[in-house]
């Protein structure tokens, strides 16, 4: 049986630690990617720690002429995981259309190869950002989705309802993966997240202000109802989350005739923390005082949201392995590596 597994986005953040957890499983991965949000650097660093080449194709997916090049070139494609997309939300609410293009085309252009080439399994990315602002903690995969606040979130929502109506129509098994909010970065610290200008997102802001790039780091919101008034989220380490995506793989290729066309997964730790518990605990791992200033709350964010993560466990038997301070010492270790860079 073929182990080649198509990675769109794989010199991505999550993409390239998926890469190297699935080959480091016994599968080929091939990666796509048109780099709009990642360096040909990352490709380097998979491929230092592999100490292997892997196949690149440098296109855009949603452009399917393009992509036949590709299947054509590899035959024999088990299976794909697809995480190209754009993903900042508030630049999804100024640029609502280049998101629904580029989230949306990339997918029905996949979708539409996927079935010429017959491809039978398929792991798409999608988010916490689905289940908006719940009703009760903490949510599981039969949480009602809430009406998305952001273009992004939408993407996401489309993406999920076009996959269900496609494999249900006969199109590949499909595996819906909602992640937590991933950080932190692989050991060797030759892999990691490469956000572009000031980042949005807590942990890189953390980190790149103890490394004196941002002079400080402003909590957005003190009074929510959590025990010390900051937002709770799930971190989970995206190693832990690139190796979800190695079980559902293997989980789709051993899928019997009569598995479930579509299913959906949480994948978090099941732990909520609060920014402020996030802020103490990478202090303590870095040995870094943060320069930290009690702000307002941002606009559109969720007050507090976590998995659970039960049913990934039971399922997939998938369980994270990383603690926060673990995921927390990476994030800081790659900064640094950065900085030698
Ligand atoms: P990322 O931006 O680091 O990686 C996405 C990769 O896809 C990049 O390498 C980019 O160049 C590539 N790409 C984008 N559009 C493309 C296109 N049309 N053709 C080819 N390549 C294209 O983002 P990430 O954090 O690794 O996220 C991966 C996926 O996971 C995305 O679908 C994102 O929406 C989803 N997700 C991310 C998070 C998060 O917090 N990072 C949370 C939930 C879901
Ligand atoms: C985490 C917490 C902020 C920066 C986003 C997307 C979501 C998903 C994951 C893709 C929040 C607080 C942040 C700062 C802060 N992505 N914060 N100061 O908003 O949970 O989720 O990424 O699907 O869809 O919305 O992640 O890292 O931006 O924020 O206090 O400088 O940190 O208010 O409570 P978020 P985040």
């Amino acid at each position: 049986m073929s182990t080649k597994i198509l990675v769109t986005g794989g010199a991505g953040y999550i993409g390239s630690h998926a890469v190297v957890e699935l080959s480091q499983a016994g599968y080929q991965p091939i990666i796509v990617d048109n780099f709009n949000n990642s360096q040909e650097s990352a490709v380097a660093g998979i491929e230092s720690i592999l100490g292997k080449k892997v196949p690149l194709y440098r296109i855009d997916c949603a452009d399917a002429e393009a992509l036949r090049s590709v299947f054509a070139a590899e035959p024999d494609i088990a299976g794909v995981i697809h995480f190209a997309a754009f993903k900042a939300v508030g630049e999804s609410v100024q640029k609502p259309l280049a998101y629904y293009q580029n989230n949306l085309g990339s997918l029905l252009a996949l979708l539409t190869v996927i079935g010429e080439f017959k491809v039978q399994s398929l792991v798409f990315s999608s988010s916490c950002t689905v289940y908006g602002i719940p009703d009760a903690l903490p949510v599981t995969e039969a949480t009602p989705t809430k009406k998305a606040n952001s273009p992004y979130g939408a993407t996401k929502q489309m993406a999920e309802d076009i996959l269900t109506d496609v494999a249900a129509a006969g199109g590949p098994r499909t595996i819906l993966l909602r992640y937590f909010n991933p950080i932190g970065a692989h050991e060797s610290a030759k892999i990691g997240e490469l956000p572009l200008g000031v980042p949005n997102n807590l942990v890189p802001f953390i980190t790149q202000t103890a490394a004196g790039i941002r002079e400080k780091l402003t909590v957005y919101g003190t009074d929510y109802d959590t025990p010390d008034g900051s937002c709770i989220r799930d971190y989970i380490h995206v190693v832990d989350l690139a190796k979800a995506h190695v079980v559902a793989v293997q989980r789709l290729l051993d899928a019997q005739p009569d598995a479930a066309q579509v299913e959906t997964f949480n994948v978090g730790t099941g732990r909520g923390n609060t920014v402020l518990e996030v802020v103490h605990t990478f202090e303590e791992v870095s040995g870094q005082k943060l320069n930290v200033e009690l702000g307002p709350r941002r606009p559109g964010d969720v007050p507090a949201i976590y998995a659970d993560a039960t049913k990934a466990a039971t399922e997939l038997g998938f369980e994270t392995e990383t603690t926060l301070a673990d995921s927390l010492a990476s994030a800081w270790k790659w900064q640094q590596a950065l900085a030698k860079a």
